[in-house]
């Protein structure tokens, strides 16, 4: 099989995705797939197995291929304009669909869309570029609030704000990085991810949920996600009705945003004391694959290797 893995790009998790190619390419069976590794330049230029070419010929390059694997994280190839190229270009590929992969990339979007399907989500309001945040908000919402770019991935200008007088440059910091950013409500309970994983036959299951254990103080940024800061546990300490009920929300969530193959659904488990319905965080229609990333490691521990997790992607993309 002709496979063209494509990883970097031109949003501020390039790094990640060559990171999340990287762990791909280790662990993909190299009789079976005869790879050509695509990469995207911050800057958008194209390089095929490591030589610059214009674009026309990267997209030949893609065309000629009997799968194309899209391991690129946040704008620009995990929003759906890489999805529609590839669409495009009639070439078959790994993962979400257009629609999917723009809805999960913008946290406003997705939480309306969820919500309208029963999914518990923050309390929060969405701001325009020059819109500031109304006293009564302030007041609704309480502190600490999260401030959070809507499309951006790895926690990348997002802050948590413990005063008011703080707000304005958490608002600068998420506008460095998106028009539109998300001013929500901080879900004090502990931090759960469900990995969903789609078969070639159409069956979805959700694995174990994953719990994320941050060093005291902080929360799971960038450095805590890629840095080693964080321990996992696997599958996390929870009651059996709790997982059983992780486990439905986040099949529910892929349902509910036209999901394929794949998705990664970020929860906060309130206290028990607050009915015990989980709070969807976000997702992530193409999670991290990096060695340090939850979503190989969840499958791996209910038996799923990374290359048998390859293979399940790639096969539910020719199906
Ligand atoms: N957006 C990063 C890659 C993740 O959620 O894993
Ligand atoms: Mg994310």
């Amino acid at each position: 099989i002709r496979l063209a893995l494509l990883s970097g790009g031109r949003s501020g998790e390039h790094e990640v995705s060559r990171r999340s190619a990287a762990s791909i390419l280790a662990h993909l069976d190299r009789e079976a797939y005869q790879v050509t590794e695509v990469l995207i330049g911050r800057d958008g230029r194209w390089q095929v197995d490591g030589r610059p070419v214009p674009l026309d010929e990267a997209l030949r390059a893609l065309r000629d291929q009997d799968v194309v694997f899209p391991a690129l994280h946040g704008p620009y190839g995990e929003d759906g304009t890489v999805q529609a190229m590839l669409g495009w270009l009639g070439v078959p590929y790994v993962g979400n669909e257009v629609f999917a992969s723009a809805a999960g990339m913008d946290k406003a979007v997705t939480k309306k869309l969820l919500a309208a399907d029963g999914l518990r989500v923050a309390d929060g309001v969405t701001l325009g570029a020059a819109e500031e945040l109304t006293p009564a908000t302030r007041h609704r919402l309480g502190l600490p609030v999260f401030v959070k770019p809507a499309r951006a991935g790895s926690s990348i200008g997002v802050s948590k704000v413990e005063r008011w007088d703080r707000l304005p440059a958490a608002l600068r910091l998420a506008r460095g990085v998106d028009r539109k950013v998300l001013v929500e409500r901080a879900v004090v309970g502990r931090e759960v991810d469900v990995a969903v994983l789609q078969h070639p036959d159409g069956r979805v299951e959700a694995g174990p949920p994953l719990e994320i254990k941050v060093a005291s103080g902080g929360f799971f940024d960038y450095d805590a996600k890629y840095g080693g800061n964080a321990v996992f546990q696997i599958p996390a300490a929870l009651d059996d009705a709790t997982t059983r009920r992780l486990r439905d929300r986040a099949v529910r969530a892929f349902h509910a945003l036209g999901c394929r193959g794949l998705l990664r659904v970020d929860f906060f488990l309130p206290e028990p004391d607050d009915g015990g319905e989980p709070v969807v965080n976000e997702v992530n229609t193409f999670p991290g694959m990096t060695a340090e990333s939850q979503y190989p490691q969840i499958w791996q521990r209910s038996g799923i290797a990374f290359a048998e997790l390859l293979d399940i992607l790639i096969a539910g993309a020719l199906a």
